[in-house]
């Protein structure tokens, strides 16, 4: 099996192409591991739960944004690969999927460091921005808070997100335009908007033209999401909401 991935050592950038044997239920990550292990130890990628829980694996897998460690080799070798985005500028920078490879580049729309490594300052810049933490001052029950499980279903579409980037990388606005929020920061602060445990309007806060409507509802975030969080769907609820308000 061939992989042909993406190098930059901090001045140029090329492509390596690596022969990495195939085994049973072999992640891309494995494969990496492999790589690292066996062929060349300067190969650089992030990871750390190795299980779709940290988010750290994310990068562009045959031209998609995917966890390197939920990502099977075979799929992808075999062409089962089902993965549908809408087509954005940044997946033509790099080169063509290799008949028969795998293609492994960094995501798009963060600078690269090193390798499949890139620098995730920006995504966590717009996640902070929206004040991820709950805030209930003058709203804490004498004994429990109560959820209907309408509201508690509700919230957990959105609290899966495990902050891995791949829809900030998909996304065709993020692309363009850099203050854009991205759909994992938007989707995050309508996660606090319909939390009924907190006490404030959270939909203010992207109620400008790089948050709630610069998003022009293209869907790949939702597409590439690995924890099926809807950043879309949220995006358009919060819309609805301010459009009412103001009328
Ligand atoms: S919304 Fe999904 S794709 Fe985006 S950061 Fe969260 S888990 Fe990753
Ligand atoms: S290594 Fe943690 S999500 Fe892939």
């Amino acid at each position: 099996m061939k992989l042909r991935i993406f190098r930059y050592d901090g001045e140029g950038s090329h492509y390596d192409e690596f022969q990495v044997p195939h085994e049973s239920g072999q992640t891309v990550l494995d494969a990496l591991f492999y790589i690292q292990e066996n062929l060349d130890d300067s190969l650089s990628f992030r990871y750390s739960c190795r299980g779709a829980v940290c988010g750290s694996c994310a990068m562009l897998i045959n031209k998609v944004p995917r966890l390197a460690c939920r990502t099977q080799v075979k799929s992808l070798v075999e062409g089962e690969d089902d993965a549908e985005i809408k087509h954005y500028p940044a997946l033509d920078k790099g080169d063509e999927i290799p008949e028969g490879a795998v293609l492994i580049e960094p995501l798009p729309h963060l600078p690269v460091e090193k390798d499949l490594i890139v620098d995730q300052d920006k995504f966590f810049e717009y996640y902070r921005d929206i004040e991820p933490m709950l805030k209930t001052e003058g709203k804490v029950p004498e004994k429990e808070y109560e959820m209907s499980p309408k509201e508690v279903n509700e919230l957990e579409e959105y609290t899966n997100c495990i902050l891995c980037a791949a829809c900030f990388g998909a996304c065709p606005v993020d692309g363009e335009n850099e203050d854009y929020r991205g759909p994992a920061a938007l989707a995050k602060l309508y996660r606090f908007h319909i939390d009924p445990r907190d006490n404030e309007d959270r939909l203010e806060l992207a109620d400008h033209e790089d948050g709630w409507w610069a998003c022009e509802f293209h869907t790949n975030c939702r597409k590439v999401c690995p924890k099926n969080v809807p950043p879309n769907i949220a995006i358009g609820k919060a819309r609805s909401q301010l459009q009412k308000e103001d009328e």
